[in-house]
Parts: structure tokens; C-alpha cells; sequence
């Protein structure tokens, strides 16, 4: 994409800024960016840890894959090049959030260790933490929440994550986690990490 005005466009610096809207909002903003396979169990835990931190009185939003499909990415496929447009649109729409001082959740596949690394560029943000939801793929395709791996094996889906496509494995997540593990022991490995390194 050619942008010819990039020139003529100016940053504008506004009156409140992300420190004082962590302020207001009495703790500091970051994001929680969850990666796995479909059906690892991703938008679940991160639902389920959403209630626990609103509990806690923190300003949340949860981003997943298959809402944000619905709307701001409905044009995009599977393919590489579309999966990587994905992540890059979502990157940039969780950097404004995290301004806005918000603790953002995403449940994402992003299956692409590149698209990730992009990620952690465009946000910027010192409070990013990638959590691995490790969950076997045959144990995601027992679960098959949604019959797109049934789907997939009968040839009815192209590039499904898994089978017609990659999962590249972080080799260095902030958080790893056994999708296989208890939600409640997933819960509360992952509020421990982030009392450890003083987010909460
Ligand atoms: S990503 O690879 O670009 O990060 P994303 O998380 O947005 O994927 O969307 C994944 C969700 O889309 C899955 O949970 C699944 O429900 C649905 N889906 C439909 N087709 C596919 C496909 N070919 N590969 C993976 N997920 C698919």
C-alpha cells in the first residue's frame, strides 16, 4: 500500500495522555495477548480472567479472532499475507487502547512468530505479555467447539491452523500455559506472573 500524504500528516499531541489516564483509572494499562491454536482455549480463559480482573475493579476490553472477523477485519481471509493484516490492523487498534489506558485481552491464533514480533513494534508498550495457551492439536480437534476441524479434514476449509496452515510455537512466551490445565489453576498461575512482575 503507497501512501502519498504521509508527508502532510502530523502527529497531534492531545491535552491527557496515557499517564494520566492510568491514573484515573488507578492502574497501569498493557495488554495480554493470548496465542494458540483454534480451540486451544484462548478466548475462554481470557473471558474467564476478564471477570476476575473487573472484580479487581480494572478497566478491561477483550479482543478475539472470530468478533473481530465480524467487522474492522470481515474483508480478510487465511492466507498468510491476510492472517499477517489481521494481527497488523488488531496491533494497531490495541495500541490505542493501551493509550486510553486500558488492560486489553486478545485472543488471536497469530499463528506467525514475524507477526508477533511485529506486534510487540507497533504497540511499543513495556507492559506486553504474550501468553502461549499450549493446548495439543489433537486435543483441539476433540474438542471442536466450532466442527472446523471436522470441517477442515473433510477439505471443506482451506488453510485451516493445524492442518492447511502453520502454528509456529513462541519459543519465549511471558507466559506459558497448559491448555489442558484447570481454568483455575490457569487463572491463577497467570494473576501470580502478573503480581510477580508488579502489573497488579
Ligand atoms: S489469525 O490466524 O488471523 O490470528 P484469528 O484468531 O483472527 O486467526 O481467527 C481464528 C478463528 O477463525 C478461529 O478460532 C476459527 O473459529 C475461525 N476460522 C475460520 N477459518 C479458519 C482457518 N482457515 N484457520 C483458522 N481459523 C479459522
Amino acid at each position: 500500500m503507497t501512501i502519498k500524504y504521509r508527508d502532510d500528516i502530523i502527529w497531534h499531541k492531545h491535552a491527557i495522555g496515557r499517564k494520566e489516564r492510568e491514573k484515573l483509572n488507578n492502574h497501569q494499562s498493557g495488554v495480554l495477548w493470548f496465542t494458540g491454536l483454534s480451540g486451544s482455549g484462548k478466548s475462554t480463559i481470557a473471558s474467564k480472567l476478564e471477570r476476575v480482573l473487573y472484580k479487581k475493579k480494572i478497566s478491561t476490553y477483550l479482543l478475539d479472532g472470530d468478533n473481530v472477523r465480524h467487522g474492522l477485519c470481515r474483508d480478510l481471509s487465511f492466507t498468510k499475507k491476510d492472517r499477517k493484516e489481521n494481527i497488523r490492523r488488531v496491533a494497531e487498534v490495541v495500541k490505542l487502547m493501551v493509550d486510553s489506558g486500558l488492560l486489553v485481552l486478545t485472543a488471536f491464533i497469530s499463528p506467525y512468530r514475524k507477526d508477533r514480533k511485529n506486534i510487540r513494534n507497533i504497540i511499543g508498550c513495556n507492559n506486553f505479555f504474550e501468553i502461549f495457551v499450549d493446548t495439543p492439536i489433537h486435543i483441539c480437534e476433540k474438542r471442536d467447539p466450532k466442527g472446523l476441524y471436522k470441517k477442515s479434514r473433510l477439505n471443506l476449509l482451506n488453510n485451516f491452523t493445524g492442518i492447511g496452515s502453520d502454528y509456529e510455537i513462541p519459543n519465549k512466551p511471558d507466559i506459558y500455559l497448559s491448555g489442558q490445565d484447570s481454568f483455575f489453576k490457569i487463572i491463577n498461575d497467570i494473576l501470580y506472573i502478573l503480581k510477580r512482575k508488579k502489573f497488579l
